[in-house]
């Protein structure tokens, strides 16, 4: 499925997938309005993608625990550039910490951004999508949301599951509106990142950025309802990690 009319918005777009899908993007000719709280690097980004490759890239600041402030910019950029075509809800956090360990504040942060700023920007994406009768809403989760996870892991695959979750309730609303909104949500591996690199170690199976970016958006472009990506190895490694025992599952995650 590829967006028609309409501008494609990625949240958390200055670093790792969010950049790496801009990039992807906008390389394919979508115009694109990218939002994060960091607007140096994302306006030096969309000058550069517009310059590159000739697609219409704007930056804009939002913090997605501002909620107030995810409507006003999604109704803006809607209103600005012709429709909505596609709201890619990527910005992210993943600074949990064992529950129980004194760090509240951490998975806290995680969740309110993760599954809270996600669903502002889902019901804000979704209004326009309805009142357009259109739309593609893709939602970020990971290979990690099938599963309670242990130590630093839990509260941040807990979200993800949410999110998983909240994207499935809304392909049924959808379906039984009979309205033809396409609601994809992703399930990357782990893919380079600066989010990767601040866990401190490497991944055996660890994709590098540009192959990461290639894959998503070749996702987002299928529309499918759900899919890992790349999809080799991380489709067989979703059911390990969703099935393998206790021992063997803090081994490979
Ligand atoms: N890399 C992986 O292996 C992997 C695997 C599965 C899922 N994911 C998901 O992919 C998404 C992107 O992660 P990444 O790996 O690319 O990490 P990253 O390089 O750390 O990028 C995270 C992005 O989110 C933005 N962000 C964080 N908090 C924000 C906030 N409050 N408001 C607005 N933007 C915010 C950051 O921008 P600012 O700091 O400038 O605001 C940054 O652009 C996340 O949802 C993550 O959970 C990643």
């Amino acid at each position: 499925m590829t967006a028609t009319g309409g501008v494609t918005i990625v949240t958390g777009a200055s670093s790792g997938l969010g950049a790496g899908m801009a990039g992807e993007l906008a390389r394919r000719g979508y115009p694109l309005a990218l939002f994060a709280r960091r607007t140096d690097r994302l306006g030096a980004l969309s000058v550069e993608l517009t310059a590159q490759t000739g697609t219409d890239v704007r930056a804009d600041a939002l913090d997605v625990t501002d909620h107030d402030a995810i409507f006003a910019r999604f109704r803006d950029a809607a209103e600005q550039r012709g429709g909505l075509a596609r709201v890619v809800v990527n910005a992210g956090i993943g600074k949990g910490a064992r529950i129980g360990s004194g760090r509240f504040a951490a998975n806290r942060d995680t969740l309110a951004t993760n599954v809270i700023g996600a669903l502002a920007q889902m019901e804000a994406a979704m209004e326009i999508f309805y009142q357009q009768g259109a739309g593609h809403l893709v939602l970020m989760s990971s290979v990690t949301s099938g599963r309670g996870l242990p130590g630093p892991m839990n509260a941040y695959a807990a979200g993800k599951a949410a999110v998983t979750r909240l994207a499935d309730g809304i392909r049924l609303d959808v379906a039984q509106k009979g309205v033809p909104i396409t609601v994809t949500s992703l399930h990357p591996g782990y893919i380079e990142s600066e989010m990767q690199d601040r866990t401190g170690r490497r991944h055996r199976l660890l994709v590098d950025a540009d192959t990461g970016a290639r894959a998503l958006v070749d996702a987002i472009e299928r529309g499918r309802n759900t899919e890992c990506v790349p999809r080799w190895p991380w489709t067989g490694y979703r059911q390990l990690v969703n099935h393998a025992p206790r021992q063997l599952l803090t081994r490979i995650l």
